[in-house]
């Protein structure tokens, strides 16, 4: 069943993607060569309380940290420790938080310092195909709709989607109904309605599609090893122009900060 979210939901919805969309870009901006991975999921935890949000991530199916970070061949899923991030690194961020019982979900892909032409075309690819997704989330499409905007975009240049993992229809639950595959298949594909919250979420590899699961039964690395990007908005589906909720759309100020 596809949750159709009322006027009161969507605003709680919004207050929720505001502060996921906060502390990302703050994450973003605390990223630099020589923090630890633990560093930054210190620091995310930290800026996620400061909202009186909780991460939606830790403890999860049993996911041990308050954010994921992966790392140049780490897909998505990634877990922080002792690793220091080096300069020329891209790391995919990913934060999900639970406000007053409603999930906002954002992930963006940044080079600590600066990265080298390829993996910076990945990163620039994987941006514009998210934009390409979003601009199809208007009810009366189809969600194979986003799907194929996001693979022809992506396969146009050369790079592959990852198949194994799909975005998601999120709400008060952080994986609803609708999956939104990164490509297309022949199966059927539900209509979009206004009211549905979907995070879309395009992770791209530079080299081949193919991932597998490191032993810490977490981290999803590229099977090749080369980069690979991830991007993600949590969208509202309206009859015309789709609304990015993960946008810092909120002023903070409307935000109740703690602390
Ligand atoms: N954005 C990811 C997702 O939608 C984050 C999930 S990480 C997990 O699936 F640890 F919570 F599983
Ligand atoms: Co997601």
């Amino acid at each position: 069943m596809i949750v159709i979210k009322n006027e009161r939901e969507i605003r709680a919805m919004r207050e929720a993607c505001a502060v996921a969309s906060e502390v990302l870009d703050a994450v973003c901006g605390f990223v630099t060569p020589g923090v630890t991975t633990r560093d930054i999921d210190q620091f995310a935890a930290d800026r996620i309380a400061i909202y009186g949000a909780k991460s939606a991530f830790l403890g999860y199916r049993g996911y041990p940290c308050h954010m994921c970070i992966s790392v140049n061949e780490q897909v998505v899923h990634g877990l922080s420790g002792t690793r220091r991030i080096q300069f020329g690194d891209i790391l995919s961020l990913d934060v999900g938080v639970v406000l007053n019982g409603f999930i906002g979900d954002n992930a963006r892909t940044v080079p600590a310092g600066a990265c080298d032409i390829e993996a910076q075309k990945l990163i620039d690819v994987t941006e514009k195909a998210l934009y390409e997704g979003i601009s199809k989330a208007v009810a009366g499409n189809r969600v194979r709709d986003i799907s194929s905007a996001i693979q022809t975009l992506v396969e146009a240049n050369g790079m592959s989607v990852v198949r194994e993992f799909v975005g998601h229809g999120v709400g008060r639950s952080m994986h609803e109904e609708p999956q939104i595959p990164n490509y297309v298949d022949g199966t059927s594909s539900p209509k979009l309605r206004a009211g549905m919250t979907l995070a879309i979420e395009p992770m791209v590899n530079l080299g081949r599609a193919g991932v597998e699961i490191l032993k810490d039964g977490w981290t999803v690395v590229t099977r090749d090893r080369k980069p690979s990007a991830h991007f993600e908005h949590t969208v509202l589906v309206n009859d015309g122009s789709p609304e990015i909720l993960t946008c810092r759309c909120v002023k903070p100020s409307a935000l109740k900060v703690s602390s």
